[in-house]
């Protein structure tokens, strides 16, 4: 019965959100079953609305506990500190490893552009800056998603989310990123690396808002 009531909710066949809605002309939001390449069975969110929908879920990054500096639940930075000799951290953002429970990973993209503490230096070497449809603006320039990010103590970050930084304080606003955050040692390691720095979501000088702190942020791909 178990198996006769998963397969009733495998309505459609298809390896991403954007296959289903073009197969089938499905244009709700919600979860949906998928197959991956490897043909595993697996569920996720489509955005099926957003900027014409067929966006799939293949990862989140959240900060469990903005006061764990590089503890547990940083897997996007570092679970084991703030370590220069571990600049790639849990190298999340070059490897294939899928964690939580969405079988999610990062683009080819990302893996175009490691995120590890030293190999580039603000603004020259940052990657990709992309305008994207984006709700919220927070400091800078908002509309755009940019990848891997450097401050001005070579920290790495993954993603800024929302904004293109136009200074190298990135660590406030960036998420995500290599094994070592130099400023302030520890206290800007960790997945939402130093949203905190004038308190603990009280979103004055160098803090982000409650709100922002405690969000997830959802990469989509389509
Ligand atoms: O990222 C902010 C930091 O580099 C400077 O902080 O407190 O000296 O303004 P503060
Ligand atoms: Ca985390
Ligand atoms: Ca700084």
């Amino acid at each position: 019965p178990e198996i006769g009531k998963l397969l009733g909710r495998i309505k459609y066949v298809a390896r991403s959100c954007k296959e289903i809605r073009d197969k089938y002309q499905v244009h709700d939001d919600g979860l949906y079953y998928l197959i991956s390449s490897s043909g595993v069975l697996y569920q996720t969110f489509c955005d099926m609305t957003t900027a014409g929908g067929g966006w799939t879920l293949v990862a989140s990054v959240h900060e469990n506990n903005m006061y764990g500096k590089c503890t547990v639940g940083d897997r996007w930075s570092s679970e084991q500190g703030s370590n220069e000799k571990r600049p790639n951290g849990e190298g999340t953002w070059e490897n294939r490893v899928t964690f939580g429970t969405v079988e999610g990973a990062t683009s080819d993209d990302y893996k175009k552009f490691p995120v590890r503490f030293g190999i580039g230096t603000c603004i020259i070497d940052n990657g990709p800056v992309i305008p994207i449809v984006y709700d919220t603006g927070i400091i800078f320039e908002p509309g755009f998603i940019a990848f891997r990010v450097f401050n001005t103590e070579k920290a790495a970050m993954a993603i800024c989310s929302g904004v293109k930084p136009t200074g190298c304080h990135t660590e406030h606003f960036c998420i995500g990123g290599g094994g070592h955050f130099p400023e302030g040692f520890p206290v800007q390691c960790g997945d939402f690396a130093s949203f905190d720095w004038s308190g603990y979501g009280t979103n004055v000088e160098w803090s982000a808002s409650k709100e922002i702190t405690e969000a997830a942020v959802l990469l989509f791909y389509r």
